[in-house]
């Protein structure tokens, strides 16, 4: 129907999606199961320990966790298996290649909550971009598959900038709008966070949970009455060892032996802090001021959800003052660090009461590392 508009080239955001996991893992049972493994390891390991040459496992805790993230519990697609002192990982019936894929069922999932919210038919999008820290599989594209299932007529591919994957995405899909190459894109962030985090690993078990998010972006003549208008976007990528995942086809390893670890999510927290926070604000600033717009008189900054500390520090850095959670809210209390669905959660769940003209920004930064941000404005 709408495809007979003219398009303007102008990309807004149409509607945004959730599929939320229904299970949660609270830090009180996250470091009950993380204490029982290393007390199970100790002792195991008695005599070495005794001999001094293994390391003793030390305990982690919940007023570390709350103190240092933020975090106080997260969504998960399978809690049993990681709360398991034996297992401590994700675990599921492998499926046929008959049936949808997990990454593609919650993609789906959030994908549909998105269209519905617009109101948009699916003979009326063009594109599926799937951006996620970590796909299923290398191919067929897991967005093909999301193509396929919501009966999508056009194209679709994988995309991964790690936790900025979803504003990377959005800038991709409003560069087709802008081009005309495209009229209605899904951007489709199916993040299974728990599959790559190194529940063993006293230093980062915590951070993490599951989330799938969508963002439907559009040109202007195709979208909605209310929808939020994309003002300008910039992307930024410099390259560090300090956020790193090893795992990779042509560097395996056994699933429980020796150089595991590295296979999985490996983080320099403290650098990471100390280096992103500067690069974000920098970026941020120079971008309102190249788009015409005050940072100070942004109305709300959905970021990244990484670290509460860090959020406070790039959004005093931004604002000119220390924001409260009317202008920064937060999700990570609830859902951690979801990679880069964790600045679309904080827009999706905390947009509707913005009046029309409000400014905001949705921001997102981790490993590369990697910033994107996209300035929007409220269209009623
Ligand atoms: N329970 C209890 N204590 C713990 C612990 C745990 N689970 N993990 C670490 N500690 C201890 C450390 O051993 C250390 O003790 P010490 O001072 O005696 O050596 C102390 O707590 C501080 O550890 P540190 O790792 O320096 O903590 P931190 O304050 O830097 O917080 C992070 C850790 C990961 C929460 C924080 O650095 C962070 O969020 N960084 C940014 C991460 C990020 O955005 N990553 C992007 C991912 S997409």
């Amino acid at each position: 129907m709408s495809h007979d508009m003219k398009p303007t080239g102008r990309p807004v955001i149409s509607s945004t999606g959730l599929f939320t996991p229904p299970e949660t893992i609270t830090n009180e049972e996250l470091v009950e199961s993380f204490n029982a493994y290393v007390e199970r390891f100790n002792a195991a390991n008695a005599d070495g320990i005794a001999a001094g040459t293994i390391e003793p496992l030390q305990p982690s805790s919940v007023e570390f966790i709350e103190k240092a993230s933020g975090i106080k519990a997260r969504h998960v697609m399978a809690k049993g298996p990681i709360l398991d002192p034996e297992i401590m990982a994700p675990r599921w019936p492998e499926r046929s290649n008959e049936e949808l894929s997990v990454l593609a069922e919650i993609g789906v999932k959030a994908a549909r909550d998105a269209l519905e919210r617009a109101g948009r038919d699916v003979a009326d999008v063009d594109a599926v971009l799937c951006a996620a820290s970590n796909m299923e599989r290398p191919y067929p594209a897991m967005a093909v598959e999301i193509q396929q299932e919501l009966g999508i007529d056009g194209f679709g591919f994988d995309m991964n900038v790690a936790c900025s994957s979803a504003t990377f995405g959005i800038q991709t899909a409003a560069d087709y709008i802008r081009a005309g190459n495209a009229r209605s894109v899904l951007v489709v962030s199916p993040e299974i966070t728990s599959g790559h985090l190194n529940w063993r690993d006293r230093d980062s078990h915590f951070i993490f949970g599951d989330v799938a998010t969508a963002v439907l972006v559009e040109d202007a003549a195709l979208a909605p009455a209310e929808h939020w208008e994309i003002l300008g976007t910039r992307l930024k990528t410099v390259f560090s060892n300090n956020i790193r995942n090893n795992f990779g086809f042509l560097n395996r390893a056994s699933p429980e032996g020796e150089g595991r670890a590295d296979k999985l999510f490996v983080q320099e927290g403290r650098k990471v802090f100390k280096e992103v926070v500067p690069m974000v604000a920098e970026l941020i600033v120079t971008e309102a001021e190249r788009l015409g717009l005050e940072p100070q008189a942004l109305r709300r900054l959905w970021l990244h959800q990484a670290n509460a500390g860090m959020n406070r520090l790039i959004a005093q850095r931004v604002l000119g003052h220390e924001a409260d959670a009317d202008e920064s809210p937060t999700v990570l209390d609830t859902y951690a660090n979801t990679s880069s669905a964790g600045s679309i959660i904080a827009f999706h769940k905390h947009s509707e009461d913005l009046a029309e003209g409000d400014t905001g920004l949705i921001c997102s930064f981790g490993a590369g590392y990697s910033v994107g941000a996209v300035f929007v404005r409220k269209v009623a």
